[in-house]
């Protein structure tokens, strides 16, 4: 089954709201569906969010009628505007949709060869996310200690990333490259991509795993158990503070007071160059909703005050490495992301 599809003019996802229980893809064929679909976490996980706005930018564009190049790159800026308006966090789907304008601008010619050089940036996208989540996850891999528990939080699979996973891309190479190891899956309150995406992917891909609840893994850390800690980004500045899944950065604080490794696994398109510490990140916050109940379950008082931040920031002192495509990032990081970026750049690739 597709995690996510462009075809015949429509982007087709597994909803991910139904998983584990109902495996049903929807089939998005105009900006208003796709929009709905990232705002409601149908498609999440920073590099899907990036996938996905690229495909997005493409559809948008089809309904754009002018033939003049100003007019039909003024209504793409508009229909950009409108894709980064869905999520704040995650850089993958800033980076995704700058990418289209870029290459729409880049083309001089009519507005044909602009739709040409879009639908080409887009598969490019595609296909270069699944290279560097699969070399990634292969290089991370070695990280991973022989006889281990690691903990995980939130979903960083294929789901995740369309193709091969970050965090749990390295998880499951390790296990492929016949390490033994078990993955402890932090359920990840409140909308449990852990309980409900983790297991599913882990289940299917026969990574041995076991679900804790996020306030048991401080406690699992104390007993021994555990040899890493491995989550995913949603955005990384470029002194190698994370922002990632609200409770990371309790898991990295824990992590640090046991000495236990705390592995940030990410592509270096969800790195943002242009900000120099995690405090220019912006952190969504999300409906109360979300926190009072799950579903049609409710079980605290509709008065009550809430506050839901999706992310956290986890600072770049209490990281052990960051694992990237071109290698792992130590500290300092300012100095290694620029290298690995730098030396990833000579790889072609025209995106
Ligand atoms: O709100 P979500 O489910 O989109 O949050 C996803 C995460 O925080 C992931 O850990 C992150 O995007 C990395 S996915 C490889």
């Amino acid at each position: 089954m597709k995690i996510f599809e462009w075809r015949d003019g429509a982007i087709r996802i597994l909803d991910q709201t139904r998983l584990p229980d109902d495996e049903k893809v929807i089939v998005c064929d105009d900006l208003d569906k796709i929009c709905e679909a990232i705002q409601s976490l149908r498609i999440r996980g920073a590099p899907a969010l990036g996938v996905t706005a690229a495909y997005a930018v493409l559809m948008g564009s089809a309904s754009i009628k002018h033939s003049s190049r100003t007019e039909f790159l003024q209504e793409l800026d508009l229909v950009a505007s409108r894709i980064k308006a869905t999520r704040p966090t995650a850089v993958n789907l800033f980076w995704a949709v700058d990418q289209m304008l870029a290459a729409a601008r880049g083309v001089h010619g009519d507005v044909d060869s602009i739709r040409k050089s879009i639908a080409q940036t887009a598969d490019t996208i595609k296909s270069d996310n699944a290279s560097r989540h699969k070399a990634l996850s292969q290089l991370g891999a070695e990280l991973i200690p022989e006889g281990s528990g690691v903990i995980h939080h939130c979903n960083t699979g294929a789901l995740a990333t369309i193709d091969y996973g970050s965090a749990l891309g390295v998880l499951h190479a390790a296990h492929q490259a016949g390490k033994n190891i078990h993955v402890y899956v932090n359920e990840t309150r409140p909308l449990l991509q852990g309980g409900r995406l983790t297991t599913w992917e882990l289940n299917r891909w026969d990574v041995p795993h076991t679900l804790i609840t996020d306030s048991a893994a401080g406690h699992l850390m104390q007993s021994g158990e555990i040899g890493a800690v491995v989550v995913g980004a949603d955005r990384i500045a470029a002194n190698g503070d994370t922002a990632n899944k609200i409770g990371t950065y309790t898991n990295a604080v824990l992590a640090s007071y046991h000495n236990i490794p705390f592995y940030v696994a990410a592509p270096l398109t969800t790195v943002d160059f242009d900000i120099k510490d995690g405090t220019e990140i912006c952190i969504e916050e999300r409906t109360p909703s979300e926190v009072l109940g799950f579903g049609h379950n409710r079980w605290a008082p509709d008065s009550v005050k809430v506050r839901n931040p999706a992310f956290d920031l986890t600072p770049e002192s209490i990281i052990t490495g960051i694992i990237t495509e071109a290698g792992i990032a130590e500290s300092p990081y300012l100095n290694s992301l620029r290298e690995l970026h730098e030396s990833a750049r000579k790889i072609p690739s025209n995106v």
